[in-house]
C-alpha cells in the first residue's frame, strides 16, 4: 500500500503534535506512532516546562542557567532564541487548553536543579499528561490530520532505495517519507511525503534502569544515521538522580520538583550528604547529584539512598504531588510519613540528529524536533524542564519553515519508490534471540557505559556491541520484519553510536565522566562529537 501526504510526522509526543497542529493549516498531515497516540515520554513528564514567566526572572538569567548546565557546549544563539520564545509558547499551550496549576490567578512556578529562579510551569506532577491530552484533543478536531496508531517506521526512504541508483559526488540525500510497518496487519507500507519530521523521542530503554516508557528506543536516531544524517553528542546521557527503587515500581520517576519543594537526600543512616558535593546541595545540577549518589552507593554497597519530604505539610504533599503520592501508596508506603527509596536511572539524551535553527537536518526534506534532535540547546547537560520547552519551540520554528516550502512545492511528483522487499526472508522462529540480545544490551550499557565510565569499560562494551550488531543485522535481513526486530536493530545501533561517541571524547564534561580523563579539556574538546554513516 502507498499513502501520499504533504507532511509525514513520525511520533506523537509534544514535538510531533505541536508541529502537526501548525502545518495542518497548509497541507495534509499523516502522524504515525508506534503504540497508542498518547504513549510517549511527553505523557510521563512530571516537573514541568521552564520559561521566563515572573517579574523577578529575566531572559538573561534563564540563558545563563542553561549555558552553565551545558558546560561549554550549548550554542548561545540557539539558547537565546529558545528562551526568548518560551513565554509565547506557554501562552499557546494555555490557549489549546493546557491547565497549568495556578496560585491565586498567577501560574504557580516550581524550582528545579540548576535554575536560579522559580520558572517551571506545571500541572501538579502530571504536566506531561495534561500537555499530551490537550494536544491530542486539538489534533482530533482537525480534518486534515490522520493519526495512524500501531504503525512503526522501519526506515526513511531516500534515493538509496531507488532501483539502480548510484550516488553522484556532492549530491545531497533526499527524503521522500518512510517504510512503515502496520503492526496489526504485519504489512510494510510506503508513506510518501513532501516533508518528513522525525519526532521519535529518546533512548532511555537502551539502559537497564530508566525513567522512560517502552517507546524510547532511539528509533529516529538510528533511522537518520542509516540514511546519512550526521548525529552528535550521543555520549551525553542524563541520569535522573531519583527514580523509585522498588521491585514493582521500576522506572517510576520521583520528580526533581520534590527536591525543589525542600526534599532532602539521605543515606540509609539518615545522614545528609549533598553538602559534601555542591553548594546548592539537593538542587545542584543533575549530573552532580547523580554522580554523588553513585559514589555514595558504591562506597556503602547499599542498593538505594532516600528522598525525605516528611517534614513538609501532609496536605501540601498530596496536592502538589498527587501522582507520586498515589503511586507510592499503591506500593504500600506513605511519602508523607516515610522516606522514598531512590536510585539514579537513564532519563534523557542530550545528543541526537544535528539540526539547524529551523529544525532542518542535513537530508533534504527531513526535519527533526524534540528529544531526537541535537539543536545546540542542551550542550553537555540539559537543564531540568528545558526539554519540553525546546521541543515545542523548535516544532514551531520547523513548522514555519516547512509551511513555506510546501507552498512552493505544489504539484510535487515522487520518484518511483519500490515496494518493501521480502527477498531472502524466512521465518526462523528464533525469537528467544531477540529477548536475550535486548537484555544483554541493556545490562551492558548500564554496567559499562553508565554514570561513571572508564576506557577499559568502554572498550569492553565496544567489542561486545560490534559482535551483537553484526548478528542482529544478519537476523534482521533474514527474518520477517516485526515490531520487536525493528526496535532491537535500532537499540543495538544507537548503543554502538553512544559507545563510539563516549570513546572519542577524551575528557570529562557535563554528563560524560571518564575516570581516565577526569578533567574538562577546553583546548581540545570544547566541540561536538559528530558521527556520520555516508
Ligand atoms: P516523545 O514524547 O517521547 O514522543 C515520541 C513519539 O515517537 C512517541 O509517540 C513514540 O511512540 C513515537 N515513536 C518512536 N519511535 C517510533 C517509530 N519507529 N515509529 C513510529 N513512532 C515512533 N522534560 C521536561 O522538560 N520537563 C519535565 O518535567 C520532564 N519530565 C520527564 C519525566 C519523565 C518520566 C520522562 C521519561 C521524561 C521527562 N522529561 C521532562 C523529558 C521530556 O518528557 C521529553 O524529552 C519530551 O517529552 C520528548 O518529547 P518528544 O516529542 O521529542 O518525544
Ligand atoms: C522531573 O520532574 O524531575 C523531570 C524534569 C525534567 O526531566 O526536565
Amino acid at each position: 500500500m502507498e499513502i501520499k501526504t504533504d507532511f509525514l510526522i513520525i511520533g506523537s509526543g509534544i514535538a510531533g503534535l505541536s508541529y502537526a497542529l501548525k502545518v495542518s493549516e497548509t497541507g495534509k498531515v499523516a502522524i504515525i506512532t508506534k503504540k497508542k497516540d498518547t504513549e510517549s515520554n511527553t505523557n510521563y513528564a512530571q516537573g514541568g516546562i521552564a520559561a521566563v514567566l515572573s517579574p523577578s526572572d529575566s531572559f538573561d538569567l534563564h540563558i545563563q542557567d542553561t549555558l552553565k548546565a551545558g558546560a561549554g557546549l550549548s550554542n548561545e544563539v540557539v539558547v537565546r532564541k529558545v528562551v526568548e520564545s518560551g513565554p509565547a509558547a506557554i501562552q499557546e499551550l494555555i490557549q489549546i487548553g493546557v491547565d497549568f496549576t495556578r496560585a491565586k490567578k498567577e501560574l504557580d512556578l516550581g524550582r528545579e536543579g540548576g535554575h536560579s529562579r522559580n520558572r517551571v510551569a506545571h500541572a501538579a506532577d502530571l504536566t506531561g499528561r495534561e500537555i499530551e491530552s490537550s494536544l491530542i484533543r486539538a489534533i482530533k478536531s482537525k480534518k486534515n490530520i490522520a493519526i495512524y496508531e500501531d504503525h512503526i517506521a522501519v526506515d526513511l526512504i531516500t534515493q538509496h532505495h531507488l532501483k539502480g541508483y548510484q550516488k553522484k559526488p556532492e549530491e545531497k540525500i533526499k527524503c521522500w517519507g518512510a517504510y512503515v510497518l502496520d503492526v496489526r496487519t504485519g504489512k510494510v507500507n510506503k508513506f510518501l511525503s513532501k516533508i518528513t519530521l522525525l519526532a521519535t523521542g529518546g533512548t532511555g530503554r537502551i539502559y537497564l534502569h530508566t525513567t522512560n516508557p517502552a517507546i524510547a528506543t532511539g528509533d529516529g536516531i538510528a533511522m537518520a544515521y542509516r540514511a546519512g544524517a550526521p548525529v552528535a553528542n550521543l555520549e551525553f546521557i542524563q541520569f535522573h538522580p531519583t527514580s523509585l527503587y522498588h521491585p514493582e515500581g521500576n522506572s517510576f520517576l520521583i520528580s526533581e520538583a520534590v527536591r525543589g519543594e525542600g526534599g532532602k537526600l539521605r543515606l540509609k543512616s539518615g545522614e545528609l550528604f549533598m553538602q559534601n558535593y555542591h553548594p546548592s546541595k539537593e538542587l545542584a545540577p543533575r549530573d552532580v547529584v547523580a554522580r554523588a549518589i553513585d559514589f555514595e552507593l558504591k562506597k556503602s554497597g547499599d542498593n538505594c539512598i532516600y528522598l525525605d519530604i516528611t517534614h513538609l505539610d501532609k496536605n501540601f504533599i498530596k496536592e502538589r504531588f498527587p501522582n507520586i503520592y498515589q503511586r507510592c501508596l499503591s506500593l504500600d508506603f506513605d511519602i508523607t510519613k516515610e522516606w522514598i527509596p531512590v536510585v539514579p536511572a537513564a532519563h534523557y539524551i542530550c545528543g541526537g540528529i544535528i539540526t539547524d535553527l529551523e529544525g532542518k537536518t542535513d537530508i533534504d526534506n527531513l526535519y527533526a524536533c524534540g528529544e531526537v534532535a541535537m539543536t545546540g540547546m542542551h550542550g553537555a547537560n540539559r537543564l531540568a524542564s528545558n526539554s519540553l520547552l525546546e521541543a515545542v519551540v523548535f516544532a514551531n520554528f520547523a513548522a514555519e519553515t516547512s509551511r513555506k516550502f510546501s507552498k512552493i512545492e505544489k504539484g510535487h511528483k515522487f520518484p518511483s519508490i519500490p515496494e518493501w522487499s521480502t527477498k531472502g526472508v524466512f521465518d526462523h522462529k528464533e525469537w528467544v534471540i531477540i529477548s536475550h540480545a535486548r537484555q544483554e544490551i541493556e545490562s551492558l550499557m548500564w554496567n559499562l557505559v553508565g554514570i561513571v565510565r572508564s576506557n577499559s569499560r568502554l572498550e569492553m562494551a565496544k567489542s561486545r556491541i560490534d559482535i551483537l550488531l553484526e548478528d542482529i543485522n544478519n537476523f534482521y535481513h533474514q527474518n520477517p520484519v516485526t515490531y520487536e526486530v525493528i526496535e532491537l536493530r535500532n537499540i543495538t545501533k544507537v548503543a554502538e553510536l553512544i559507545i563510539r561517541s563516549a570513546l572519542l571524547r577524551k575528557e570529562s564534561r557535563g554528563l560524560h565522566f571518564n575516570q581516565d580523563y577526569p578533567q574538562k579539556d577546553d583546548r581540545n574538546w570544547k566541540k561536538d562529537t559528530i558521527l556520520k554513516s555516508r
